[in-house]
């Protein structure tokens, strides 16, 4: 085993057994409880009766990468070549993995933040490299960026540093200062940045979302990760896609015809139909919000303190009004004694956080959600 790669099963796998176990609703996983539009799912069935059925090209069909380019184009003004800068993939999750492969090696080093996505760290491992973790600072009852502690991890070895924005858990983005912060760091530096952008659709507040694809200063450093699964949802189907310049693409899908040759054929060829059609991403913060206020109401008959949550899916709950106990076990607790599944904080962490904390899923439909808080106030 690759040392430093946790061998055991993980946080979610462990959880959803237990909900199972218990007859417990499941707000751990973070997927949602509900069906993609009718209209993807009806062009899957007609799909499966054309002539789609063989090893789509290594880097994607062109019709679905074209189609990505103009999405780019018109909604972030940005440009990028549907032939040398854009790649599908299978999901996020291979793509972080195959970029990491692509442009670490052993001696270098890589920052992840924490709290962190469980793949950042294994894929770094798996490359050689030597992970740097940064926690995100916690005050006042919410995460922060925290620029100057990134600044202090960089040494000569670094060679990457890892962002996921908007942020699972934490449910933060990069406003134009933070990327004015990163640009510098990365450049003066002359680091790479692999920015996990998949939870990109669901902004609240009104507020705006800066993708690193637009951000000039850094076009020749990044690796731009997306994901249809959480937009669509349909995070089985595992169909994502990068945006890199066009070396860096190079050394990606050179990785990548290795890792899985080609990405599913029939997914992508819906996803090319749907696209040119479907702009139902533009209100998925709204549905998306609706969601959270639910939530956030019914949950006001609980002991728990609720974080601020400006973007994903997620909740992050304070329970230190209900109990002292460690997060995993409170969760364990949770399930059994209450009936509701959620995910503890600390296996996202290195250094275990003070603060008591919990994550809800709230991509469910609203009788999940009111019943999970109705469970939940009797806590
Ligand atoms: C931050 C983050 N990145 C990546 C992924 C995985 O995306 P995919 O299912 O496309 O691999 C997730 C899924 O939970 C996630 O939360």
């Amino acid at each position: 085993m690759w040392k430093g790669i946790q061998e055991e099963e993980s946080v979610f796998t462990i959880m959803s057994a237990m909900a199972r176990q218990y007859n417990a609703i499941n707000l751990a996983q973070g997927f949602p409880n509900f069906e993609p539009d009718i209209g993807l799912t009806a062009a899957l069935s007609k799909m499966v009766s054309y002539s789609v059925h063989q090893y789509a090209p290594m880097a994607g069909l062109t019709i679905l990468r074209t189609a990505l380019a103009e999405k780019v184009a018109v909604y972030y003004g940005s440009v990028w070549d549907a032939e040398r800068e854009i790649t599908i993939s299978a999901g996020a999750t291979q793509a972080i993995y195959t970029a990491l492969q692509a442009c670490v090696k052993e001696g270098d080093e890589v920052i992840i933040i924490d709290p962190a996505y469980d793949s950042y760290r294994p894929g770094v491992l798996m490359a050689g490299a030597r992970p740097i973790h940064v926690p995100l600072t916690y005050n006042y009852g919410s995460f922060h960026w925290d620029w100057d502690a990134v600044r202090a991890a960089i040494t000569s070895q670094t060679k990457l540093i890892i962002i996921n924005q908007p942020h699972n858990p934490a449910g933060i983005f990069l406003s134009d200062n933070d990327w004015q912060e990163i640009e510098n760091l990365v450049v003066e530096n002359d680091l790479l940045l692999l920015c996990d952008e998949v939870y990109e659709h669901m902004v609240f507040d009104g507020k705006a979302f800066i993708s690193s694809c637009t951000r000039s200063a850094i076009r020749d450093r990044l690796f731009c990760v997306v994901s249809f699964g959480k937009t669509y949802h349909n995070t089985g189907w595992k169909v994502g896609y990068v945006l890199a310049q066009e070396d860096w693409t190079r050394r990606f899908r050179q990785v990548h015809q290795f890792v899985v040759f080609s990405v599913n054929s029939v997914a992508q060829h819906v996803f090319s139909q749907f696209l040119s059609t479907d702009d139902s991403y533009r209100y998925l913060s709204n549905f998306y919000q609706r969601k959270r206020d639910k939530f956030l109401q019914a949950m006001e008959n609980t002991r728990f303190s609720m974080l601020p949550s400006r973007s994903t899916y997620f909740q992050l709950a304070d329970y230190s009004r209900i109990s002292d106990e460690g997060d995993v076990d409170f969760c364990q607790r949770l399930i059994r004694e209450w009936g509701v599944a959620a995910i503890p904080l600390s296996p996202f962490m290195q250094k275990p956080l003070e603060a008591r904390l919990v994550r809800f899923c709230f991509a469910k439909t609203d009788d999940v959600l009111y019943e999970a808080a109705n469970r939940l106030s009797l806590c």
